[in-house]
């Protein structure tokens, strides 16, 4: 009876044996070493990037498995990722899972969603999971790892180098809280060639650095990994390997330099020494540099702050190639980098490593994290002026960090991170100065819908977050230091602002129709819509995905509230519902003045109607910085936010980041700096003091703009074209001026008044506050230059050709004195002067 079932037996086994093999043959992923294993699941499903997710549930990886299969529960918005989260496999004692692989090194992704499963509570997943005696994550706290980085979504990603033929992954529920347990979403595998140990490892401990060998054995977690200057980039955009990468801005402290791309006409070519799976083009295509004033550069260390885990050595990637011309040659761009505050690098000159423009090359770093728990990981780049390089400027394409194991116990587990205190989520389109919550790479490293759709959760969520907080606080207390009364104006006060239903608005935008669309920006949409049967408003819907959240909105509601000027925008009213932040103001008819002086269909504004929209925008600033008690400072002042009405004039209008000056005696206020680049105030910049003057810096490149027709910034032009401001001023210096001035105006503007108004252009934008001229004397010396230009355009016929365009001015009743202004005239300044109440 024995000797028939034998080779019954054997027969079995062989065809299970050949089952399996032919079953893993005919798998594309198998066969290319890659896995991707959907936890939970038992069928084959495409995650957004189209990448295809097998099942576990029966699969050869996981032999006798003894894990619940669970849907996650309360799915998060349709917008997140699906696969692989949408099932878990949760284990309420050890389970092993046995993934057989060819020897060597390989990324080793798992997928958290922190939610409830079925039965199980979302506070009980805690766990600890092994690869053999390797920790990769010790009592990890799914929970509060989410809610310290405020995302449900947990990705992390391990580099292993695996020496036998499998690679065994243990889930173990934490021996320290009882009724915990384990569980996964995802588990992903990608095998990668030796990419670590690389010959050049610089080790830094104090300011000296000496060879690093790294061993290849490590494992190695990692912590971040950043597009410098560039978009975020999900797996299906990566050069093999299936990386995320994430945009760098979220993490800046020093200002937040300049990015650019890559000129058109260069390609990226890569090395033997750099091959093209290093980082993909989209990473060394772009990049960020300090800026184009070199003055300003040397004043500051463009800063990244990267919380880590303390107690670990860390492998730093620094990742460069030079994209621009006129970059192509050594010592022209030197500079340093700094880690923790030790020079890790002197000279570094990108193109003296990298051989080339559009070459690409990087330096690696180890460095110690001292200290407990989580710590600021601080890498700076500065100017080295040592070898005395063309410019003082620094440059960075991408930037990896990855965490180095312990050995003896072998270890990779940090603790869990802290719980912020207060959500840090002062929000701010630039991004300088703040910085999301300590550990909040981690959501955006892999991930199916890459790091982007990852941080727009993040933010979403911080914005609730922020939003319930807030309401929570007693009223008219707030501790950010800004306008006064901040409530008080909302509730009562503000009898002229309405509230409006969400229903209301809808019907007016016909539900948010996309053909109302008027103006689209980091704060969300602006429709065009009707109110009171007729009445042409535009609404603004704050995006709560922006970065622009509450306190912008409520900052913009508050003023526009409590100062109102025929020169400043109109609120009409407001919508606070269901989570919607709406404000509703006069339809401004001709849209932005940036939108009538360059890159756009609009007729070119005549000379003198251009100077009538400096003077009502500027009677708009001289109002808010004297018409109230302390003054009121914009902070953002710029073409895009001069808005213009029916007739032409001109409406400052954006008060989301205006602050309210501080009093009398103590004339500097010490901020986070934000703002629009190349508006910046270099002085503001550098000392994080902020004065009205800083808002005379930015009118006067508004200036510029309006006589040179040409965006402030404009990195496709030459360096020393760079910045409209520094070129404006040396054309000025070489008395060549007029070479830059818009073609449409030159002929119409008169000598006389060319003499005045690039003078008080150049004045506004002087390097030091106290060189600048206050509002009121800008005012006061564009009026000097519209009535020289007034007197003489009865003469000329310059204007005639756009006359259409000149339907009225900001003051009526030409005068008729040629060269000295007439006693209307200054009538009407001194009463503006006199009277700043506006309306
Ligand atoms: C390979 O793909 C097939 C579908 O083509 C799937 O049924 C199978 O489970 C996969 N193999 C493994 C080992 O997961
Ligand atoms: C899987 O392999 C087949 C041929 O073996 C190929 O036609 C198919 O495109 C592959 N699928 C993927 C997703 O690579
Ligand atoms: C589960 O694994 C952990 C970590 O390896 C170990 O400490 C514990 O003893 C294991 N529990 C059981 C029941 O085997
Ligand atoms: C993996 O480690 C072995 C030594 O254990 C080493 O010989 C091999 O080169 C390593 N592979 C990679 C890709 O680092
Ligand atoms: C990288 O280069 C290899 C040839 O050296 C090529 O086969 C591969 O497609 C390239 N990968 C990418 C992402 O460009
Ligand atoms: C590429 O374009 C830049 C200007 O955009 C020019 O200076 C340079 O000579 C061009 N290079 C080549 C190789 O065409
Ligand atoms: C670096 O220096 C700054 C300012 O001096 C300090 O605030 C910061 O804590 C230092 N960072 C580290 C990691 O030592
Ligand atoms: C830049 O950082 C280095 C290292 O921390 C420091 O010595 C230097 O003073 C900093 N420079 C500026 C301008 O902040």
């Amino acid at each position: 009876m024995v000797l028939p079932t034998l080779p019954v037996t054997l027969t079995f086994l062989t065809l299970l044996a050949l089952l399996s093999i032919a079953k893993a043959a005919d798998n594309n992923s198998t066969t290319s070493g890659l896995i991707l294993l959907n936890c939970g699941e038992s069928t084959q499903d495409d995650d957004d990037g189209g990448r295809s997710w097998d099942g576990d549930t029966g699969s050869i990886f996981a032999p006798s498995m003894k894990g619940d299969a669970a849907i996650a529960l309360g799915q998060p918005p349709s917008l997140t990722p699906r696969v692989p989260y949408t099932t878990a496999r949760i284990f309420t004692s050890n389970y092993t899972y046995s993934f057989p692989v060819s020897p060597g090194r390989m990324f080793l992704r798992l997928y958290f969603l922190s939610t409830a499963y079925e039965y199980y509570a979302v506070s009980d997943a805690v766990f600890g999971v092994m690869a053999r005696n390797l920790v990769l994550l010790n009592d990890f706290n799914a929970l509060q790892t989410a809610q310290a980085i405020t995302s449900a979504y947990l990705v992390r990603e391990f580099s292993v180098n695996v020496s036998s033929g499998s690679l065994d992954l243990t889930f173990a529920p934490s021996a320290h809280q009882y009724g915990s347990y384990a569980f996964v979403n995802g588990i992903e595998i990608v095998p990668t060639p030796d990419v670590f140990a690389t010959p050049d490892i610089r080790f830094v401990s104090g300011d000296n650095t000496s060879p690093f060998t790294f061993d290849a054995d490590m494992s190695l977690q990692t912590m971040y990994r950043l597009n410098v200057g560039g978009p975020a980039i999900s797996p299906k955009g990566d050069s093999g390997f299936y990386r995320s990468w994430a945009n760098d801005a979220p993490y800046i402290l020093g200002g937040f330099g300049l990015t650019f791309w890559k000129n058109d006409n260069l390609t990226i070519s890569y090395t033997s020494r750099v091959p093209n799976y290093t980082a993909p083009v989209d990473v060394y295509g772009t990049a960020r540099s300090m800026g184009p004033t070199a003055q300003i550069n040397l004043n500051y260390n463009l800063t990244w702050i990267l919380p880590v885990d303390a107690g670990f050595f860390y492998l730093l990637r620094f990742h460069f190639c030079e994209i621009k011309y006129p970059i192509t040659k050594v010592n022209q761009r030197s500079f340093f980098i700094y880690i923790n505050n030790q020079t890790a690098q002197e000279q570094m000159d990108v193109i003296f490593r990298s051989g080339g423009i559009g070459r690409p090359t990087y330096t690696e770093y180890v460095i110690m994290a001292i200290g407990s728990g989580q710590v600021d990981m601080w890498i700076a780049l500065h100017p080295d002026l040592s070898s005395k390089p063309q410019y003082s400027d620094a440059i960075l394409n991408g930037l990896e960090v990855f965490k180095l194991q312990n050995y003896g116990p072998s270890n990779l587990a940090g603790l869990n991170p802290p719980l912020p205190q207060k959500p840090d989520v002062n929000p701010n389109r630039l991004s300088s100065g703040e910085r999301k919550t300590k550990g909040g790479i981690q959501a955006t490293i892999g991930g199916t819908a890459g790091g982007f759709a990852l941080l727009l959760i993040a933010l979403f969520s911080m914005c609730v977050i922020y939003r319930r907080k807030k309401a929570a606080k007693s009223p008219g207390k707030t501790d950010y230091g800004h306008v006064k009364h901040p409530t008080k104006c909302i509730k009562s006060t503000c009898d002229l602002v309405r509230h409006f239903s969400f229903a209301k608005i809808q019907v007016a935008t016909k539900d948010f129709d996309e053909a109302l669309i008027i103006g689209r920006g980091g704060f969300g949409n602006v429709y065009i819509g009707d109110i009171d049967g007729g009445t042409k408003v535009a609404i603004k819907r704050c995006d709560q995905k922006s970065q622009q959240g509450f306190h912008e909105f409520q900052t913009e509601i508050e003023m526009l509230c409590n100062f109102r000027h025929r020169h400043l925008v109109s609120l009409i009213g407001y919508c606070e519902e269901k989570n919607e932040m709406i404000l509703v103001y006069d339809y401004m008819a001709h849209g932005t003045l940036c939108e009538h002086l360059y890159n756009t269909r609009n007729p070119p504004l005549p000379w003198q109607q251009r100077l009538e929209i400096c003077i009502g925008a500027a009677r708009g600033l001289h109002y808010l910085h004297t018409g109230v008690e302390q003054g009121i400072i914009h902070r953002d002042v710029k073409t895009t936010n001069i808005l213009l009405d029916d007739r032409l004039m001109a409406k400052v209008s954006d008060f989301g980041l205006s602050k309210a000056s501080p009093d009398i005696g103590n004339t500097q206020m010490s901020t986070a700096v934000k703002g629009t680049f190349g508006y910046l105030d270099p002085e503001y910049f550098r000392q994080q003091r902020l004065t009205k003057k800083s808002d005379v810096y930015s009118f006067g490149v508004v200036l510029f703009e309006t006589l040179c027709a040409r965006p402030v910034i404009n990195t496709e032009l030459p360096y020393e074209q760079v910045s409209l401001r520094d070129w404006a001023v040396s054309c000025r210096k070489k008395g060549v001026l007029e070479e830059i001035v818009d073609p449409c105006v030159k002929e119409e503007i008169t000598p006389e008044c060319f003499r005045i108004f690039p003078e008080v252009a150049e004045k506004c934008v002087a390097d030091r506050s106290i060189d600048r001229p206050s509002m009121g004397d800008v005012l006061w010396n564009l009026e000097v230059a519209l009535q020289l230009q007034d007197s003489a355009s009865y003469n000329t016929s310059c204007a005639e050709g756009a006359s259409s365009l000149q339907i009225s001015g900001v003051h009526s009743g030409k005068p008729s004195t040629n060269s000295t202004i007439s006693v209307a005239a200054q009538e009407a300044i001194f009463s503006d002067i006199a009277h700043p109440e506006g309306r």
